[in-house]
Parts: structure tokens; sequence; C-alpha cells
């Protein structure tokens, strides 16, 4: 897929401050840190288009990018960070869950897991989450780039010890924003759900 044009549209925490035009969106979720924001920017060949931290908990809204004109990506704030009180965290998770549970033109989720660790809890129950919503899920392991060669081959076995990716809906793909690893795979999961 070929981006051609990328802008960030709206920030949102409701309903109401969701785009109105209809387009298909593909929304990324995972853990504080694990590299969605560098995903979008990596994706959309824009260095700072998401803004990006080594700080986890940058991401606070739901932040909407159009790509191409044509669909949405949603930069989703993360999870299991710590530092974020209960009260936030709580109000994170209504946001999070109204907006995937609900919108229409969500045709996909992208889950991004780290994959120089083991699964937290949060990445499995989000996972488990996830499958309830009757959406394609892409799996992508992120930071490939960090791991030593021997590791890379164990990446996907081990991630089966923890979620059930045996589903007709999932799709696992270990990625890089340093190395741009799978950049192209990535792109065509996303152009065949925002297609269809
Ligand atoms: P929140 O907005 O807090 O939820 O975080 P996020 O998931 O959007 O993470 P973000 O993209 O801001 O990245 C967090 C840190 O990880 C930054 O310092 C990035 O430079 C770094 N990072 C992201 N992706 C990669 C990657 O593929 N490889 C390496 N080495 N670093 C990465
Ligand atoms: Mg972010």
């Amino acid at each position: 897929m070929i981006i051609k044009q990328s802008k960030y549209a709206v920030s949102a925490v409701k309903e109401s401050q969701y785009p109105q035009d209809d387009l298909p969106e593909i929304a990324l979720a995972g853990r504080s840190n694990v590299g969605k924001s560098s995903l979008i920017n990596t994706f959309l060949g824009r260095k700072n288009l998401a803004r990006t931290s080594s700080q986890p908990g940058k991401t606070q809204t739901l932040n909407f990018y159009l790509a191409n004109e044509a669909f949405y990506l949603v930069d989703v704030p993360g999870y299991g960070f710590a530092k974020v009180s209960q009260k936030k965290r709580e109000q994170f998770g209504e946001m999070i869950q109204d907006y995937l549970e609900t919108r229409a033109d969500l045709c996909g989720l992208i889950l991004l897991i780290d994959a120089r660790h083991q699964p937290t809890k949060d990445d499995i129950s989000m996972y488990n989450y996830a499958l309830l919503l009757n959406l394609p899920i892409l799996v992508v392991c992120t930071k490939m780039d960090k791991l030593k060669k021997n590791e890379v081959q164990q990446v996907q076995s081990r991630l089966g010890k923890y979620l059930d990716l045996n589903h007709d809906n999932v799709t696992v793909l270990t990625f890089s924003s340093v190395t741009k690893l799978h950049l192209a795979e990535l792109g065509d999961w996303i152009e065949d759900k925002v297609s269809e």
C-alpha cells in the first residue's frame, strides 16, 4: 500500500468528537510505550506526526490520523501504565471500550505487544477482550530490532503459549519501527481491511 498523503485529523474522548465522514478505521491498542504512535509514524512515512515519547502515557486521547483521504488510523491510549491514577485509568477504560464496542466504522484492531517480553496480564486481557469484539485482529510484536538473533525465531511460539492465536480473524506479525521489518505486510493487512 502506498501512502500518498496523511494528516492528523482530530482527537476525541467521546463519540460526538469522532470524525463524521464514515471512512473505515483501524485502531491501535497496546501497553503504554509498546510503540503504537511509532508504528503509525512508520506506516505513514512521517517522522513525528503521532507524538511519541520514551515516557509511557504520552497518548491520552483517541487520536485520528487520516491516510490517503481514505481511512483513519486511531491511536488509542496505552494501558498498564502504573503512574496513571486509578480514576484516570477507569476513564481511559470507559473511553476505549465505548469506542471499540460501538464504532460502526471500525474494521480492524491492531494489538501491539513488546516482542522482548512475555505478554503482560493486561496484554492477555486485552487480547481476550479483542476476540469478543468480532473484528479482524492483527497482533504486532514490536521492537524486533532489540532482539538477539536467536530470540527472533521464538517470538511467535512464546506468544502462542499465552494467547490463543488460532482464530480465523487473527493474524500475527513481527515488526520494528526502526528497521521497518514487515512494513509491507502491515500495509497489506491494513489495505485489505479498509477496502472490504
Ligand atoms: P503511549 O502513547 O504511552 O501509549 O506509548 P506508545 O505505544 O505510543 O509508544 P511510542 O510509539 O511513543 O514509543 C515508546 C518508545 O519506544 C519510544 O522511545 C520509541 O522510540 C520506542 N520505540 C517504538 N517502536 C520501536 C521499535 O520498533 N524499536 C525500538 N528500538 N524502539 C521503538
Ligand atoms: Mg502513543
